[in-house]
């Protein structure tokens, strides 16, 4: 579809969000609307407690998000496995062939929330991704060292040259999506090792560098991992999400967790983005003159990626104003009223969704 860069509204096939966490019980109840009302289909990330790491807990999870979908959204939630240093490959091959692991998830242990049995070392889970490349599991990675001597803000960079690198010349046909990455390093690493590497982009690594983080105080809306970076890393991102180039696709990261999980003497990270996360993407779009690459960042780069077709619907978006509420109100799992705060709250977006458009044949 053309979309003019002064244009007022735009119609996309409707897009998909290649990561995100929808949680679990009151939680996921409360935040699954935000993605499904606008994305067709999502991969569901499995840092649970305790993780997916079965074939059992990856369907009765994706049953339990399918019984709190609103009946009049159609939505598709893709599985994921958690890999572990013990995880056996006959249960990756297995969940593959009946259709409910859609890739499996890398954390390096303790790198981000929920993490903590993750993988030990790389080398230990070979044999896993021998099996990966070899059915054409597609591997998604958060990637982030988690050595203590790393700088926070270097972990990213240092994960592509000490494991990455090695990992695509080990396994050189295992489809790998390096996930919201944060770095011009990750940006021109990914350019330049396609086709079976691609990369995911969050609106909120578009939006913010790591001054949002200290603006007048200690922001913990603006905390997440990995962690927003210097203001030329932002630049980079938004060259690469508006480029148009394939090995770049949508992925929010929306990772909600409840105020008084984020305002705490140790505050958790994520960014939950999924309310106005289509509208965040579009006003740096427009910003950056590039209304024309909306439609293969947000809608067909990814399912490319992954073998799947484009969706049938498209969604339009016009150009009229919208304030982002300050907190979302949400039940925890003892019923008590708690605050959840979307990314943009309090600010004015220029775009609003005007109408999902079905054509009816699904
Ligand atoms: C995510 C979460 O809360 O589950 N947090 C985050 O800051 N992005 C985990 C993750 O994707 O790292
Ligand atoms: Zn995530």
């Amino acid at each position: 579809m053309t979309n003019h860069p002064s244009a007022k509204k735009i119609t996309i096939c409707q897009p998909d969000d290649w990561h995100v966490h929808l949680r679990d019980g009151t939680l996921l109840k409360g935040v699954l609307r935000s993605t499904a009302k606008v994305f067709r289909r999502a991969i569901v990330m499995p840092n649970l407690q305790p993780p997916i790491t079965s074939i059992d807990a990856a369907f009765a999870y994706r049953d339990r998000i399918l019984a709190s979908l609103p009946r009049e959204l159609s939505f598709t939630p893709l599985m994921t496995a958690y890999l572990t240093d013990d995880f056996s490959s006959k249960v990756l091959e297995k969940g593959h062939s009946k259709g409910i692991f859609f890739a499996a998830k890398l954390y390096p242990a303790n790198s981000t929330t929920n993490s903590a049995s993750g993988v030990s070392d790389l080398r230990r889970i070979d044999f896993l991704l021998e099996t990966m490349e070899r059915i054409g599991l597609p591997l998604l990675i958060h990637g982030e060292v988690t050595d203590p001597d790393v700088d926070i803000f270097d972990r990213e960079a240092v994960f592509i040259d000490r494991h990455l690198t090695p990992l695509l010349t080990r396994f050189p046909d295992l489809r790998i999506v390096l996930e919201h990455i944060t770095t011009e390093h990750a940006v021109k690493f990914v350019e330049s090792n396609g086709p079976n590497l691609a990369a995911t982009i969050t609106p909120h690594h578009l939006h913010i560098n790591r001054n949002a983080m200290f603006l007048n105080g200690l922001r913990s809306d603006f905390y997440c991992l990995p962690v927003v970076k210097r203001e030329k890393h932002r630049l980079a991102l938004r060259k690469a999400a508006t480029s148009g180039k394939p090995c770049f696709f949508l992925g929010t990261d929306s990772a909600p967790h409840l105020r008084s999980s984020k305002e705490n003497a140790c505050g958790c990270a994520g960014i939950f983005n999924a309310p106005f996360a289509i509208e965040s993407y579009v006003e740096v779009f427009e910003q950056e003159d590039s209304l024309d690459s909306l439609e293969a960042f947000a809608s067909k780069n990814g399912s490319q990626f992954y073998g799947l077709p484009s969706n049938k619907d498209s969604i339009t978006l016009i150009k009229e104003s919208q304030t982002v509420p300050k907190y979302i109100e949400i039940l925890n799992d003892q019923g008590q009223l708690e605050h959840l705060v979307p990314f943009h709250a309090g600010e004015t977006l220029s775009w609003r969704i005007e109408t999902k458009n079905s054509n009816g044949s699904e």
